[in-house]
């Protein structure tokens, strides 16, 4: 385990100043991209399961719907996505055409209507669709994208004001629920508006994100991973978990997605009170890191215990807090959570990777999908994945525009910088 204090570097509040950074990114990039390159050639068209088993990716598995491999659930867009981010940092024609082919299997599902109830549906087509449109125009992926979001804005329940996370929209087990992670399924929503000039999408967005803000955060900075509402009269109800340790508990995860997702919305909106928000979980988060910098699968764990890391969890919080770092009005704030940012990107290259002995087609090893139902624990995921070489990309190809973001940045007086 590397020994980078995370903590330390998050009150480190110089201004101006290189950001040095541990561990050689060159390499760690090198390497992510030659595992990438190997999975594409193995997996061809199909898709490998959301984690690994013993590190090493099977394909996903056949149900009584689906082939083996198939485009199903909410994490496939993750493969795409690290090619698209491998084509812009290596130009790589193969991968290219390989990234072209999942966008064509993206549009088959979503006019298919294949698996499609779920708020993960921005994750679905910004990374597969979205990203085949701007890198590639691809228009048949640009209408898939459009259709997506069309989708997505079936699940806002307008009195409760926000977008059902799971299951059918009249299951009563999920009926006017919504998580924290939805943060990150906004974006598609945002780029719909700006792509068709069509405002409902935004407005949708803009009062989901007020009900996140509002009721998921709470008090002491930390988040629900769940909230339900009444879907009938929109009364707020109850905060709880579903992947968390328990109902009080900060799932690691969530809090990352919080950071990001907020960060991102006041990048898109101009919204100062996401700002507020999103700093607000980043100083959580890292207030509640163990010494080498990588978070417990729950904020309730602290040095000393043996519960599992989540090695994505800090990938993303990675992202969200290079974001933060690039939206944040005072440089001083800016520079803290920049720092922060490649610290943690620099303690995932350190001690969370594969060594070049090891068995693995994961980028990063010590990811937990869900603790509570025993999936996924201790093992490299595509969101993990896709993740850490998004933090790679930021911090080492100059002038990278990144999926999430808006073509058009709100004028908020920052310099939408690359960080
Ligand atoms: N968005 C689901 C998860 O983070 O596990």
């Amino acid at each position: 385990m590397p020994s980078i204090d995370v903590r330390a570097a998050a009150t480190d509040s110089s201004s101006g100043a290189a950001h040095p950074v541990p561990g050689d990114l060159a390499g760690a990039v090198a390497a992510a991209v030659a595992t990438v390159r190997r999975n594409a050639a193995a997996f061809g068209t199909r898709y490998p399961d959301s984690t690994t088993r013993e590190n090493l990716y099977p394909l996903r598995p056949a149900t009584a719907e689906f082939a083996e491999g198939a485009n199903r659930d909410w994490t496939t867009s993750f493969w795409p996505g690290m090619q698209w981010l491998a084509v812009e940092l290596t130009g790589d024609a193969d991968l290219r055409a390989s990234a072209l082919a999942h966008a064509a299997d993206f549009a088959r599902r979503v006019h298919a209507g294949e698996d499609l109830d779920t708020h993960d549906l921005g994750f679905l087509y910004t990374l597969s669709s979205v990203n085949a449109w701007r890198l590639a125009g691809d228009a048949a992926a640009r209408d898939a994208a459009l259709a997506a979001a069309d989708h997505l804005m079936t699940r806002f329940l307008p009195s409760a004001g926000i977008i059902q996370a799971w299951g059918d929209l009249s299951d009563p087990a999920q009926r006017g629920r919504t998580i924290v992670d939805s943060l990150m399924n906004m974006p598609l929503l945002t780029w719909a508006t700006e792509t068709t000039g069509d405002a409902r999408y935004a407005d949708v967005v803009a009062r989901h994100v007020v009900q996140v803000r509002t009721h998921l955060l709470r008090d002491d900075d930390s988040t629900f991973h769940t909230f339900y509402w009444d879907p009938e009269s929109g009364q707020p109800l109850r905060g709880a978990t579903e992947q968390g340790a328990g109902d009080d508990s900060c799932w690691a995860r969530g809090q990352a997605w919080g950071i990001y997702g907020f960060a991102l919305h006041h990048r898109t909106s101009g919204d100062v009170d996401s700002l507020r928000a999103a700093e607000r979980c980043a100083d959580y988060f890292l207030a509640h890191l163990p010494t080498d910098g990588v978070p417990f699968w729950d904020l309730v764990y602290t040095d000393g215990s043996d519960a599992p890391r989540d090695s994505s969890a800090a990938a993303i919080a990675a992202c969200g807090l290079l974001e933060l770092a690039s939206v944040s009005h005072d440089a001083g704030t800016a520079a803290r959570y920049e720092s922060a940012g490649r610290e943690m990107l620099a303690a995932l290259v350190a001690g969370y990777t594969p060594g070049p002995d090891q068995a693995s087609d994961a980028l990063l090893l010590h990811a937990v999908y869900d603790a509570p139902k025993g999936k996924g624990v201790d093992e490299g995921c595509l969101w993990g994945d896709y993740y850490y070489l998004e933090a790679l990309t930021r911090l080492t190809l100059p002038g990278w525009v990144s999926p999430w973001w808006p073509a058009t940045p709100a004028d908020d007086g920052t310099d939408g910088g690359n960080a």
